[in-house]
């Protein structure tokens, strides 16, 4: 089954083609450290059998975080304990990436901000945004390459700097949410500048043999917003700096989203395709065999399952053992599968 087959990216080696996408867990300490509630979460999944874990939504800086409860990299403090979940993971035989973000407008810290590319709430209930400065544009550069040297610091295969779901990054690439009139705002170019800036300077403190990654929202189901043509040539651009595309969908905007199994699978497709890149499928991705024809078809070369490995962190391990892939199921656990 090619779901099963190794799969290498860099100098990373994937025992399988299965990932746990970043979910937050609101679980870490008012200054961001992870707490036994992370190492617990993170090495079950590892145990499971997914190969590649992408550790939640960590903030670049205080303001930055979607809640006073997420994870953090922004002092040196904080490496330590997000060396421990890097262990876990490993010591479970999985590949660990981990997710850097500042939330922008969508922040609901209590710790400054919040901040974006125009001021412009995301809905009647949240703040308004200040409009942010060139010289803070250039401060939060900085604070995604001290972070991404952090995460190499803290023992981290892999990084995926977030620019999906409404939060700072997208909040720039996408024309609904930026409205500036300077060197970062208008044309398409500009509109990707802070991107390939956040990029770079990560880029310039990540090793060069590691993989790191964007996660984007194709289409922003809104007229005039990012559609899977528009976010192509968004990726054409700063293509010669990340390795893969994770093709996730909306968050920008207050809108329901119709989501049906598979349903941003077009998305990894179309950029896989256009953009000649690897990506990562995810969305209500639940079904071994839908999860193969999305491999045998060449529409994505990884896939992600969210809810579906918080339900059942196990899911990898039990789908090994139903196709005889007894290799897979850890040595320990083994007779729990022996058959009677
Ligand atoms: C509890 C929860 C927390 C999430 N947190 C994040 C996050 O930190 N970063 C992110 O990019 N996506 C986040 N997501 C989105 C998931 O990564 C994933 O894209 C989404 O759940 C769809 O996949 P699924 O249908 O397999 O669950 C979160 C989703 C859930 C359910």
């Amino acid at each position: 089954m090619k779901l099963f087959e190794t799969y290498q990216m860099k100098n990373m080696t994937l025992r399988n083609r299965i990932v746990m996408p970043p979910m937050c867990m609101y679980q870490a300490t008012s200054d961001g450290f992870p707490t036994l509630f992370h190492l617990c979460h993170y090495a079950t999944r590892a145990m499971g059998g997914a190969g590649l874990i992408i550790v939640e939504s960590t903030a670049v800086t205080p303001e930055g975080r979607i809640s006073d409860n997420d994870l953090g990299l922004w002092n040196d403090d904080q490496i330590a304990g997000m060396k421990r979940v890097a262990d876990v993971i490993h010591a479970n035989g999985a590949k660990a990436a981990l997710q850097l973000n500042h939330a922008g407008r969508k922040s609901r810290s209590a710790s400054g901000g919040p901040f974006a590319p125009s001021a412009i709430p995301f809905d009647e209930n949240s703040r308004v945004p200040g409009e942010l400065t060139e010289r803070r544009i250039l401060a939060l550069t900085e604070a995604f390459r001290q972070a991404a040297q952090r995460a190499d610091q803290a023992g981290f295969d892999a990084l995926e700097i977030h620019a999906a779901h409404g939060y700072l990054l997208h909040e720039f690439l996408s024309p609904l949410t930026n409205r500036r009139t300077d060197g970062y705002g208008g044309t398409l170019e500009n509109r990707v500048r802070f991107l390939r800036e956040v990029l770079t300077a990560a880029r310039g403190a990540w090793p060069a043999d590691k993989p790191l990654w964007l996660r984007v929202s194709a289409c922003d189901y809104q007229e005039c917003g990012i559609d899977g043509g528009m976010m192509s040539e968004m990726i054409r651009q700063i293509k010669p700096l990340v390795d893969c595309v994770h093709a996730s969908s909306g968050g920008l905007l207050p809108v329901k989203v119709s989501d049906y199994p598979g349903y941003q699978v077009q998305f990894a497709e179309e950029l896989r395709r256009e953009c000649g890149i690897p990506t990562i499928a995810v969305g209500l991705i639940t079904d071994e065999k839908m999860a193969e024809e999305i491999l045998e078809n060449g529409r994505a070369d990884l896939i992600a399952l969210g809810r579906e490995l918080l339900r059942n962190p196990y899911w990898p391990i039990n789908v090994a053992a139903k196709y005889g892939l007894d290799d897979f199921i850890p040595e320990s656990y083994r007779r729990a599968y022996a058959k009677p």
